[in-house]
């Protein structure tokens, strides 16, 4: 599959290229500056071509994945048009609000894959995922003891997504329509605030029962 990560030169971004990368999968790194996306491609072992801006990389791609801060969510998913249409789009922004990382501040569409969907329109999948997931562990061959909560309104495009994570090295599961989204968000302040508290560099969630 040809993944577009629109804001792929940052930490979540770079750690999920990593290891869709290894999964054979093709990655288009995408950025607001054409220079830094041919620098991190070539970091992750690609050629400088697969760096591009995010507005071409979600053109080119069969599926794209947001990976930038909330603060610049809407400016991102803007500039990028229609290229969207008729793709699924993962959405793995945490809508924290510096510096109070560690309290669940949601925004007022309810979650920020909410926001995303109403951004983008109907002809677009959007997909929650990955917001509970360390980038830094991402960017390891480490294992990851860490589960995905996949939301979304589509079966299939969930379906896809879990894939994707199996593919990251990620045990996904199916959480129901994109509004749950709320929850994962959510838990992102709470596992910050674990970190914090009980010294751990990167707290997760694990669902039991199996
Ligand atoms: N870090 C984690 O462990 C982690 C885990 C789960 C979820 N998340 C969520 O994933 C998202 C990305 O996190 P991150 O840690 O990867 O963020 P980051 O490294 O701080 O930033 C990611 C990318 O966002 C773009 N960006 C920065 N400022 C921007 C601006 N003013 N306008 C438009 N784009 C801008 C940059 O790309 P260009 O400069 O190349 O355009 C940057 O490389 C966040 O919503 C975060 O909450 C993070």
């Amino acid at each position: 599959m040809k993944i577009a990560i629109l804001g792929g030169t940052g930490a979540l971004g770079k750690g999920l290229a990593s290891r869709w990368i290894k999964a054979n999968h093709e990655v288009l790194i995408g950025s607001r500056d054409i220079n830094k996306a041919q620098e991190i491609a070539v970091e992750l072992g690609l050629e400088s071509s697969a760096g591009m801006l995010n507005i071409d990389a979600a053109d080119l791609g069969d599926i794209a994945c947001l990976t930038v801060p909330f603060a610049h969510q809407e400016s991102t998913l803007s500039s990028i048009g229609n290229k969207l249409e008729d793709k699924i789009l993962i959405d793995a922004t945490v809508p924290l609000v510096p510096p109070k990382v560690m309290r669940v501040q949601l925004p007022p569409e309810g979650s920020a894959a909410m926001k995303a969907q109403s951004i983008m329109g109907e002809g677009t999948k959007v997909v929650s995922a990955f917001q509970n997931i360390s980038a830094e562990l991402l960017q390891t061959d480490k294992e990851i003891d860490c589960d995905v909560l996949v939301s979304g309104d589509f079966l299939e495009a969930r379906a896809t997504v879990i894939e994707l994570a199996a593919d990251a090295g990620l045990k996904g599961w199916h959480a129901g329509p994109l509004c749950n989204s709320v929850a994962a968000e959510a838990l992102t302040s709470i596992l910050i605030a674990i970190n914090k508290k009980h010294s751990l560099q990167h707290s997760g969630i694990k669902i039991t029962g199996h």
